[in-house]
């Protein structure tokens, strides 16, 4: 059932059932994360392996304070500029927090997320929630209610409907080595941002480490459809005339042929829309039987780092 109905959703989640939830990045599917049986039923559910850990939701740094040892100082200054927001913090975890919520780390990832339907539902629990993204591993996560309806509608006593999500990619996953913060998975807040405030310095130099979570396996966020980075989407039409595609454009107009279907991300290449419409640009396409999906890479800066590490996922096979 598609609700806003908070009432509802914390009844649910109290009985320990799952709940879908809107948060400005993506839409999460929640339990109760201090409940073992919650905790695997998330994984059936998603069809996750166990070994892929899950991050842990809540309403302000006092109530992370309850699950975590401590907070390095830029650990502390992070937070604070960017919660509720879309930065995951990975931090050592106290004994309440389960071994597979982890997947066994002695690290808990957490965030405060800046939904008012989500923050709202957060404080009126006295458990923090798990929410992996709603949807089925590898495949596209959702940014409106609908979407989790098509992948889990039967199995979901509750989506809370929360609109479309603002962001439209993943938080930004940051670790921390003897205070510097490590990137561990780009996205919503750009990695210039997390240096602007970090140290420019600093950040640049454990990121080239290339770390990544267990979770981000190369073959991820993926649309069914063949899904190709090309240079030039013109040339690629022009070269294919007989091919139904896609095309994921990014501002330029584009002269198309009949089999053409156009999802313009944003008219006035404004890299803060073309988040927001991603995923569900991939979704839409991907349910038109085409012969594959088209998109050049976004400028190399900002936002458009985090949005060229979801396209080359969605690229691999
Ligand atoms: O924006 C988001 O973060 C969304 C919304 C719903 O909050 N959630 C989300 O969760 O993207 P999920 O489960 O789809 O991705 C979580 C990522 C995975 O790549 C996982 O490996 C990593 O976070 N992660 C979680 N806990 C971790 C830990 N203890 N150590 C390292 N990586 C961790
Ligand atoms: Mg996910």
């Amino acid at each position: 059932m598609i609700s806003n109905n908070i009432p509802f959703a914390i009844d649910a989640l109290i009985k320990g059932e799952l709940v879908a939830i809107p948060t400005e990045t993506v839409y999460g599917l929640a339990g109760n994360a201090l409940n073992e049986q919650v905790v695997s039923k998330i994984f059936q559910l998603k069809n996750r392996p166990t070994c892929n850990p899950l991050i842990l939701h809540t309403h302000s740094i006092d109530e992370v304070l309850k699950y975590v040892q401590h907070m390095p100082p830029m650990a502390l200054k992070l937070a604070e500029v960017f919660w509720p927001g879309p930065l995951t913090l990975l931090l050592p975890k106290k004994p309440n927090i389960l071994h597979s919520v982890t997947s066994g780390s002695h690290l808990v990832a957490v965030r405060i997320p800046n939904h008012p339907l989500t923050l709202s539902l957060l404080r009126q629990l006295d458990f923090p929630l798990v929410a992996p993204s709603a949807n089925p591993y590898t495949r596209i996560s959702p940014t409106n209610a609908k979407m989790v309806d098509d992948y889990f509608g039967d199995d979901l006593s509750i989506i809370l409907d929360g609109g479309t999500c603002t962001k439209g990619i993943e938080s930004t996953i940051v670790g921390f080595h003897d205070d510097a913060p490590i990137i561990y998975r780009q996205g919503a807040i750009s990695v210039d941002a997390i240096e602007f405030i970090a140290g420019k310095s600093k950040v640049q130099a454990t990121i080239k480490d290339r770390v990544t979570t267990p979770g981000m396996s190369p073959m991820h966020y993926a649309p069914k459809t063949k899904f190709l980075i090309v240079e030039n989407i013109q040339h690629f039409l022009t070269e294919h005339p007989d091919l139904k595609i896609g095309v994921i454009a990014f501002g330029d107009s584009l002269v198309t042929q009949s089999k053409t279907e156009v999802f313009n991300l944003s008219k006035n290449k404004d890299l803060e829309e073309a988040s927001s419409n991603l995923y569900k640009s991939m979704y839409d396409l991907d349910k038109q039987n085409l012969d594959c999906i088209i998109i050049e890479s976004f400028p190399e800066i900002s936002l458009g780092k985090s949005l060229n590490d979801r396209i080359r996922r969605a690229s691999f096979r």
